[in-house]
């Protein structure tokens, strides 16, 4: 259910005040990346899409780029910051100013647990618009240790016990605590403030909203999720389990959308990238952020895309390199050990082997020779080349930039192009050949003999 059909408005809480130490890293941890994006960035688009109206995010304090990055993201984000960490449920109080502005929902989730769904959060809102005043959400555990364990009586939600103070009894079930919690907006913040904290850690749990909310008569639900989507991070092998997950969701839902992958497993995609209806992408191929791909281009194997747009039935590799600013227009080639970054390529122009073009374009229907290369940085600025329409630039010449090479102009192989070609004309800026009929033979024959009068004792 989206934000419109249920007409609630909701505020979402983004928990994200963790030490990360595990991770041993100067970053935080929420700003570490899976696909190409923060989890911090990933969490914020998921509520956004779960039709949260307001985001707070805590943060502890000292933590500015974890405040700029959440802005970044959602530019209109509320940063709360939380001094010390004393639990789930101190942090969720940081927000308190906007707890009081009166949402109809409030939802708790953490920054460090990328993957939950948008359907998922719509669905514990859609709990709480059928009367829960308190929906959590779970998942059977293959491992629960450390976990909070849902206590279920009678099919209702009674409690959630943490991990440290559970019973034997009550740590043999392995029905888990995701963490994220949905609040009916009315009674989010009397019960947050009637969290104690006597427990075997004194922290104020935010999962304690659910025993609160019970010995208040008001409803509780549980939800259950897969464990692949709330599985949260701590360290760098479940960043790369996350990262997996996300990868894995990615591809389904390019193939989805009407694109074949060869070998699935072996593409990797970035959090935005694009990709059109009837695109081949064949095995090993890399999508760093910003790519998008139109209808009927192939990705031949190992290549590597950024920042890049490939246009209808371009070809791109095998072993293509397109970085950022790269734009091919329709029909484009890009061949084997190519480099493009910052230029633009024309409909049906065909770049097919060894070469880079920086900072340039290249006209419709031009073809650029094996081994091109337009020299267009100096140590200190750039300069562009333009190659006009249906040029031919022969193989292994060098483009000086800034240089212009003109409409249907022909530029001889082995060429150093320093002076722009006026469109239709040929130009040759190599050594010119000489050729001396008979002379490897004459110097094979004084060079035997030489060798030979050197052998004699
Ligand atoms: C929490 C849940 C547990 C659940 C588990 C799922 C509580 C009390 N426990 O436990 O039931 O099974 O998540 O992973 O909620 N945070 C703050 N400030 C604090 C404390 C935490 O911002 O003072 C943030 C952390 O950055 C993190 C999230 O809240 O993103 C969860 O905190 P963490 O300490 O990892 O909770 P767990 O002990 O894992
Ligand atoms: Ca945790």
């Amino acid at each position: 259910m989206t934000e419109m059909q249920s007409g609630r408005s909701c505020l979402a809480i983004l928990l994200a005040a963790g030490e990360g130490t595990r991770m041993k890293s100067a970053r935080p941890k929420v700003l570490h990346e899976i696909g190409g994006r923060s989890l911090l960035g990933h969490a914020l688009a998921s509520l956004s899409e779960a039709g949260a109206d307001a985001v707070v995010v805590v943060t502890g304090p000292d933590r500015p780029e974890v405040a700029l990055e959440a802005q970044a993201a959602r530019p209109a984000v509320q940063i709360a910051i939380q001094a010390q960490r004393r639990g789930t449920a101190h942090a969720a109080l940081a927000a308190r100013e906007a707890l009081a502005a009166g949402y109809d929902d409030v939802i708790v989730a953490f920054a460090d647990t990328p993957l939950v769904r948008p359907e998922t959060f719509s669905a514990l809102r859609a709990a709480l618009a059928d009367g829960a005043a308190v929906v959590a959400l779970g998942f059977e555990a293959r491992d629960p240790t450390g976990y909070g364990r849902f206590i279920i009586r009678d099919g209702a939600l009674e409690a959630i016990v943490e991990h440290k103070d559970a019973t034997p009894d009550q740590r043999a079930t392995t029905l888990c605590n995701a963490g994220l919690m949905a609040l009916d907006g009315k009674q989010a913040l009397p019960l947050l403030e009637a969290i104690g904290n006597a427990n075997a850690q004194s922290e104020f749990y935010l999962t304690d909203a659910v025993a609160v909310a019970r010995s208040r008569r008001l409803r509780t639900r549980a939800l259950m999720a897969p464990e692949s989507e709330v599985q949260g991070v701590n360290d760098r092998i479940q960043l790369a389990v996350a990262e997996a997950e996300f990868q894995r969701r990615k591809r389904l839902a390019v193939m989805a959308e009407g694109a074949t992958l060869t070998a699935p497993d072996t593409v990797f995609f970035s959090h935005d990238t694009q990709i059109g209806r009837d695109v081949l992408i064949e095995p090993h191929v890399v999508f760093g952020p910003g790519v998008s791909v139109a209808d009927g281009a192939v990705i031949h194997a190992f290549s590597h895309l950024e920042g890049a747009e490939v246009g209808p039935a371009a070809t791109v590799g095998p072993y293509g390199r397109l970085r950022p600013g790269a734009k091919l227009g329709e029909k484009a080639k890009i061949g084997n050990f190519v480099e493009i970054k910052s230029s633009e390529i024309g409909a049906g122009a065909k770049i097919s082997h060894l070469t880079y073009v920086g900072d340039a374009t290249v006209g419709e229907g031009a073809n650029i020779g094996a081994g091109t290369i337009t020299c267009n940085y100096d140590g200190f600025f750039k300069y562009r080349t333009t190659i006009g329409a249906g040029a031919f630039v022969g193989s292994n010449s060098s483009l000086v930039a800034p240089v212009t090479i003109g409409a249907g102009a022909f530029v001889g192989s082995g060429s150093v192009v320093t002076d722009d070609v006026a469109p239709d004309a040929l130009a040759v800026g190599r050594g010119r050949q000489v050729t001396r009929e008979g002379w490897a033979k004459s110097f094979r024959e004084v060079s035997l003999a030489r060798k030979a009068a050197a052998k004699k004792p």
